[in-house]
């Protein structure tokens, strides 16, 4: 199959682990880029040894796994948490990491920290996010509502990346992930993708909805293929890919270069095995047994202690993507809250290996998973969408807000 551009990165596997707050850490991400790597293996292609010089950085065999969403500030300021959250998987040859901020000259020097002290081979910025505590400071996808400032961060991020580039002997690609728009009547997304592309973002990555609809009712998969006529950069569609299947029609029906998964490899990494299976081209399909399944579990659970050098705080963590990893499996209520309430993996251990490792893998693990919800008003800042650009007064806010965000 041919490599997809992204700039200066090839991608010899047109796949990206879409970032989620809260799951795609580096154990999570770590997971997913291992089954993808055995997914090529499988079907027979060779995978690129990760850590063959040349290639560091600008080369990504299986796909990019983007970090959750950074606060801007919180990195520039060097909160723990956040320096925490931009710790790469050590064995991913090309880092992702995605940037929230309203500021261009926080986001700036930002992406300058990133790529100078090489925390960062890729930068992707969020204007995708829907949450209250983002819009209603103008932030995520509220934010190309206003064009000014859209247009200035884009500027800000790709100078910055330019020049701290020239350090690296690579140029660090910037990418954007933008939704519809506002809601029905406030759509963004053409002229974000035309400012974007002017002004030297190397790929976008398009996600189906509208900020009121959240993560309600089906991703709008027509708007990817309409991106995709409509630009010469590489699109990555977004929203609602749950499988193969999936993937087919919407790279087939839109032309799209790539997909991006979020909530599909919740509590299913190996989603990526049959994605990357797939676009090597074997028709293989992981249908884990709860044995293999726990297998996965521990090996999470394992990485997940190494990332926090906290058994607790990991075990913690590990509850809600357990939950998630023995969706539809035979189990009652009992077993369940057992796994909700681990403390060690010594527990998990026994808990697991008291499990059915023969049961198979259930057909209600597959479809559709994760956040849903319905439609909400958005949440933004006072008169937003009054116009595209920003009022003084409102700048004046925005300026102040970015001082209070805190993202960790
Ligand atoms: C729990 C959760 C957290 C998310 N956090 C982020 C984020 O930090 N940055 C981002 O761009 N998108 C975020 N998203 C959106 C996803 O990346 C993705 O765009 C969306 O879920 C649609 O794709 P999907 O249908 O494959 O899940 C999040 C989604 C979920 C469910």
């Amino acid at each position: 199959m041919e490599t997809v551009r992204i700039g200066a990165l090839e991608l010899a596997t047109p796949l990206m682990l879409s970032p989620m707050a809260g799951v795609t850490n580096p154990p999570f991400r770590q997971l997913c880029r291992e089954q993808a790597e055995a997914g090529i293996k499988a079907a027979g292609a060779h995978v690129p040894s990760p850590s063959t010089g040349a290639l560091k950085g600008t080369f990504a065999p299986a796909g990019l796994w983007v970090c959750e969403m950074v606060t801007t500030r919180a990195l520039i300021e060097r909160r723990p948490k956040t320096m925490n959250m931009i710790q790469p998987d050590t064995c991913d040859p090309v880092r992702s990491i995605q940037l929230y901020g309203v500021s261009p000259r926080v986001t700036a020097e930002a992406i300058r920290i990133l790529i100078e002290e090489e925390w960062a081979d890729h930068i992707d910025l969020n204007f995708g996010c829907p949450a209250p505590k983002v819009t209603r400071r103008g932030g995520g996808s509220a934010l190309p509502w206003k064009l000014d400032l859209f247009r200035e961060i884009i500027q800000a991020s790709v100078e910055a990346a330019r020049k701290a580039s020239v350090k690296r002997g690579f140029e660090i690609p910037v990418t954007a992930k933008i939704r519809l728009g506002i809601d029905d009547t406030h759509e963004t997304w053409k002229d974000a993708a035309r400012i974007a592309e002017d002004l030297g973002v190397s790929a976008l990555t398009l996600h189906g909805r509208t900020t009121a609809q959240y993560y309600s009712g089906r991703a709008a998969w027509q708007a990817i293929g309409e991106l995709v006529d409509m630009v010469d950069i590489p699109v990555f569609g977004n929203g609602d890919v749950f499988d193969v299947d999936d993937a087919r029609e919407m790279m087939g029906s839109t032309g799209c270069a790539g997909v991006a998964i979020g909530r599909g490899a919740q509590g299913r990494p190996w989603i990526f095995y049959n994605l990357a299976a797939w676009l090597h081209g074997a028709d293989v399909h992981a249908q884990p047994t709860l044995g293999e399944v726990s297998e996965i579990i521990l090996r999470h659970g394992e990485l997940a202690i190494a990332h926090y050098d906290d058994e607790l705080k990991a075990m913690r963590e590990m509850r809600g993507h357990i939950a998630s990893y023995l969706r539809g499996f035979k189990l009652g209520g009992q077993v369940r809250d057992g796994f909700a309430r681990i403390t060690t993996l010594d527990e998990l251990r026994e808990r697991l290996s008291e499990l059915d490792a023969s049961q198979p893998y259930p057909k209600a693990a597959d479809g559709r998973r994760g956040r849903a919800g319905a439609p909400k008003r958005p949440h933004l800042p006072e008169d937003w969408l009054d116009s595209r650009e920003l009022t003084e007064k409102q700048r004046a806010k925005i300026a102040a807000a970015e001082i209070d965000v805190s993202g960790g």
